[in-house]
Order: C-alpha cells, then structure tokens, then sequence
C-alpha cells in the first residue's frame, strides 16, 4: 500500500537473547520486533515533524489509553524539549481517553470510549492523537469541530484491503501480528515491557481470560 507518511518497515525479529527484558515474561515471548532504543529515536524525529507541522498552534493532545500512554508522554517529552532548544515554543494541553476493544488478541464488536463526553474545548484547536483504534474516535473528535486533526501512530500493520485511514505520522509499519511491550497489552500483562516483541502461543495460553 502506499501511503503519504513515511514510516519505517519492520520484517525482521531479534532474537530475545541479544536484549534486556522482564524476566517474568520469559517463555511468554517469540522476538523482539521493534527494540526500545529505536522507538525513542524514531519517536524523536516525529516530535520534530509535528514541531515542523503544527508549530504556529496551540495544541490539544488526545492521549489514547491505556496502550497510547508511553508514546504519548515520550512523544510530549520530545515535543517539549524540541520547544526549549528554540525560540518558538508550542503550547500543548494533554487529554486523555479511553478505548477498549480487545479481549485476548481478538478485536471485539464493541468499542468502548471513556472520557471523550465533552470534547468542547478542543473547537478551534490542532489535535495530536495517539494511538492505534481511530476510526470511531475520529468521527466522534470530528463532531467537536477542531481547527485541524492529526493523528500520530507508533504502529500501523500491514493488513489486505484495509480501509481505514492512516495515521498522519507513522512510526513504524509492522506485520500483522499481535504484539506487545511499550504499553501494548495481552489482557493487561505486558504493559511493563520496554521493546515491542510478538508473544508467543504459550504466553497467549498462560495470559488467556
Ligand atoms: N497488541 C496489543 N493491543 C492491540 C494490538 C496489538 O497488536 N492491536 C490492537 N490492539
Ligand atoms: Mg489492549
């Protein structure tokens, strides 16, 4: 698929020797897709193009949780730094809301949105959200009337015929798998896992609900 956002590609998986990672969770995990290291500094250069972007606005960030939370505030950190190394700075508000639609590594009928009740204040303002289920989230955000939106996204996979919209800045594009660490979750574990690794069949067994 080609799309206007660069981002880059990701195929290969580490081996989990090569890495430092909770030994709690050895065993529950096949590789290691995106380390760590590389998410802070591919998170660094979006903050820079969204700095580029969006820098003459005031900001709104809509921080999807729970799996956005650590982009988000990494990318808020890089945001915030890029602003005090120069002499135009942008002012950023953060929001935060909550989606859930997952149970095990299955997407479910039912998209939960907490916390997006009243959105009023974001008429007139740019919005960076962040964060992987969009499409409900966007229709909604859009019914507020925003000035501008744009959605950031660390992962985008490479799914066939996939009709939803890609994110306006795109960390990495992934294969369809399920995966987890860097706030991504299997049934609430995983959340405490610095790299983005793919689980394996046992780790699904042991996590299952
Ligand atoms: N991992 C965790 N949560 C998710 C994923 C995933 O691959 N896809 C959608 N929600
Ligand atoms: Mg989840």
């Amino acid at each position: 698929m080609q799309t206007s956002s660069e981002s880059i590609f990701f195929n290969e998986c580490y081996s989990l020797d090569l890495f430092n990672y909770p030994t709690h969770y050895s065993g529950d995990l096949d590789c290691v897709i995106i380390p760590h290291g590389v998410i802070m500094d591919r998170t660094e250069r979006l903050a820079r193009n969204i700095m580029d972007d969006l820098g003459d606005h005031d900001i709104v960030v809509l921080c999807v949780l729970k799996g956005g939370y650590q982009f988000c505030a990494d990318l808020v950190e890089r945001i915030k730094a890029l602003s005090r190394n120069s002499n135009h700075t942008i002012p950023m508000r953060v929001h935060f809301i909550r989606l859930r639609s997952y149970l095990n590594d299955q997407s479910t009928e039912d998209l939960h949105i907490l916390g997006a009740e009243d959105l009023s204040f974001l008429a007139g303002k740019g919005i960076v959200g962040t964060g992987k289920t969009m499409e409900t989230l966007l229709q909604h955000v859009k019914a507020f009337k925003p000035k501008m939106i744009k959605v950031a996204g660390l992962l985008v996979k490479r799914v066939q015929h996939s009709l939803a919209s890609v994110p306006d800045y795109v960390g990495f594009e992934i294969p369809n798998r399920f995966v987890v660490g860097y706030a991504l979750d299997y049934n609430e574990y995983f959340r405490d896992l610095n790299h983005i690794c793919i689980i394996s069949e046992s780790g699904k067994k042991k996590y299952k609900v």
